[in-house]
């Protein structure tokens, strides 16, 4: 559903735990954000590489500003991935804020994924996506992230349908309860794969955004409605917001680089003018 006003989009170049610090208890429906993961990624400012203890309390010390600023009905929806050697980082983030959260849904962000499937007594494959290759006889190619759904009481109602799709055998339908609509729940494997953003020197702006439907997915699934306010405080290149401008929902973001920051807003208009998909 998208209403029909034109939202308020606010990208504030500024460390998040000041920014929070600044804003109202209670007033943020939806935060979609992806934390540095630690991981050594090549940030242009922000250094991946502390401490894991004093990561750990990094991630405590601005949960707990995101409780402070949640209302008693949002969600929190936080993106976290791992490196190889790492594999156990994504449960120590959420062993971090599992203090001042309840884990309601664990969803798994699909980026690549490869299928044997038979139809019709006919054999075929879907091979789609894109992984990043791992060069090691140890380890997987890593083709998966975490998305965290947390919220402070654990009994969040949910828009499930918002993300349905349809039912594969169609004779069930009358079984479920929500079979009038022909869809059923998604559940919580996603696949969305990267797009292919390039900036003019053709890098990637930004070593570690998600893509704008991974935002889109969660701010649908928690509830699209009139003066939804989402906060993403680590901002990066926007995608939390251009998914806020499509669905016409309020954003507030934070970033501490400000190149970053003038991707998002290059991007944000480039959105403007270009006309918005209906859903
Ligand atoms: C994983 S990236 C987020 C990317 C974003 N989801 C996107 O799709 O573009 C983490 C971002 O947090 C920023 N950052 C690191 N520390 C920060 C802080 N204290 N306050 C705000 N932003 C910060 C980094 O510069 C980096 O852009």
């Amino acid at each position: 559903m998208l209403h029909p006003e034109t939202p308020s989009i606010q990208l504030h170049p500024q460390d998040c735990l000041i920014g929070m610090r600044e804003m109202p208890p209670r007033s943020v429906d939806v935060v979609v954000t992806s934390p540095p993961y630690n991981i050594g990624v090549k940030y242009r400012q922000y250094d991946d590489t502390i401490p894991r203890q004093k990561y750990l309390q990094w991630i405590a010390e601005w949960g707990k500003e995101i409780k402070r600023v949640l209302k008693e009905t949002g969600s929190l929806f936080l993106n976290i991935g791992s490196k190889p050697t790492s594999p156990e980082l994504p449960f120590q983030v959420l062993n971090a804020l599992l203090p001042e959260f309840k884990l309601q849904n664990t969803i798994h962000w699909v980026k690549s994924i490869y299928i044997e499937s038979e139809s019709y007594g006919r054999k075929f494959d879907i091979n789609v996506g894109h992984y990043k290759p791992i060069n090691s006889p140890r380890f997987l190619n890593d083709a998966h992230e975490y998305i965290f759904h947390f919220t402070i009481t654990g009994d969040i109602r949910l828009d499930r349908l918002a993300l349905g799709v349809p039912y594969k055998d169609k004779t069930n339908i009358d079984r479920w309860r929500n079979g009038a609509k022909k869809i059923r729940c998604r559940g919580n494997c996603w696949f969305i794969p990267y797009e292919t953003i390039q900036s003019r020197d053709n890098d990637r702006p930004h070593p570690a955004s998600f893509p704008v439907q991974l935002a889109e997915n969660c701010i649908r699934l928690h509830g699209v409605k009139k003066d939804l306010l989402v906060l993403d405080p680590f901002a990066g290149i926007g995608n939390t917001a251009l998914a806020c401008q499509k669905l016409r929902v309020n954003f507030i973001g934070f970033e501490i680089d400000p190149y970053y920051l003038k991707t998002a807003a290059k991007r944000l208009k480039a959105a403007i003018d270009k006309p918005l998909d209906k859903k």
